[in-house]
């Protein structure tokens, strides 16, 4: 498996805080499957604002660490960029901020709300031909009461990624609900970890993709985490299925309630 979305680069931001940190996380992701991890560092006011070519550095010194530990993880350059106006021109300006340097562009919104200017920065990275890919749409306060807003945006064009945690209720059983709708609707099309410790928010995505291989098949749910985040390190276009339509509740769904 390829986990897309880890902050595994240590004393860069909230993620691993040291070299040890950043081998333990190595270390239970490769115990659990996975082969390739794409650091992405938090970037963005109040947090790292440096340029993907330094991303470059810091990740081949780990590389180099790992490698010389015997801990055989791949370590690709990303970056997690918190949606802001000032993100199109930078980018353009540093295209090494994408995941691996490929078109594809992983962004986050605030938590409690999608901001009134997030469609026209996504759309004008479309124009720049940047593909978002929105981070863990499902803790979004708006996106979780209205997956409505997130099919908007994957219908132009726009990518999503559930975080393994959020199948697995990690952040609650309100989220785990709303993470398993947007798999369900193919709202969400890659299941990454997000991880920031071996700990608390583990690098693990065995369990959270056999949990979406019982809502939507083994096929798709492992083509989250292997072939569509392959796709996405080799710069590739995507074809995805459409979006599904909200499934209606019988009214005997509401008395069982
Ligand atoms: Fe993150």
């Amino acid at each position: 498996m390829i986990d897309l979305h880890c902050h595994i680069l240590p004393g860069i931001d909230d993620g691993a805080a040291s070299l040890d940190d950043s081998l333990a996380i190595a270390r239970l992701a490769l115990q659990d499957g996975v082969r390739r991890v794409v650091a992405t560092p938090h970037w963005g006011e109040g947090t790292f604002t440096g340029t993907g070519a330094e991303i470059q550095e810091r990740v081949q010194a780990l590389q180099g660490e790992l490698l010389g530990r015997g801990v055989e993880m791949e370590i690709l350059a990303g970056a997690e960029l918190f949606l802001s106006p000032e993100v199109p021109a930078r980018c353009a300006e540093d295209p090494l901020l994408t995941l691996n340097g490929s078109r594809y562009l992983l962004v986050e919104f605030p938590l409690q709300m999608v901001p009134p200017y997030a469609e026209q920065i996504l759309f004008e990275l479309r124009l720049r031909g940047i593909v978002p890919v929105i981070a863990h749409p499902e803790r979004n306060a708006e996106i979780a009461s209205n997956p409505e807003l997130l099919r908007k945006l994957v219908d132009r064009g726009v990518l999503a990624q559930v975080t393994a945690g959020s199948l697995e209720g990690t952040f609650g059983f309100h989220i785990r609900r709303v993470a398993e709708t947007l798999v369900k609707r193919q709202l969400v099309q890659i299941i990454a970890s997000d991880a920031h410790s071996a700990h608390d928010r583990p690098p693990l995505l065995g369990n959270a993709v056999q949990r979406a291989a019982q809502l939507v098949g083994d096929e798709a749910a492992h083509a989250m985490a292997t072939t569509v985040p392959e796709a996405i390190l080799r710069d590739e276009e995507i074809e995805l299925p459409p979006p599904q339509p909200p499934q209606r509740r019988s009214w005997f769904s509401f008395l069982r309630r």
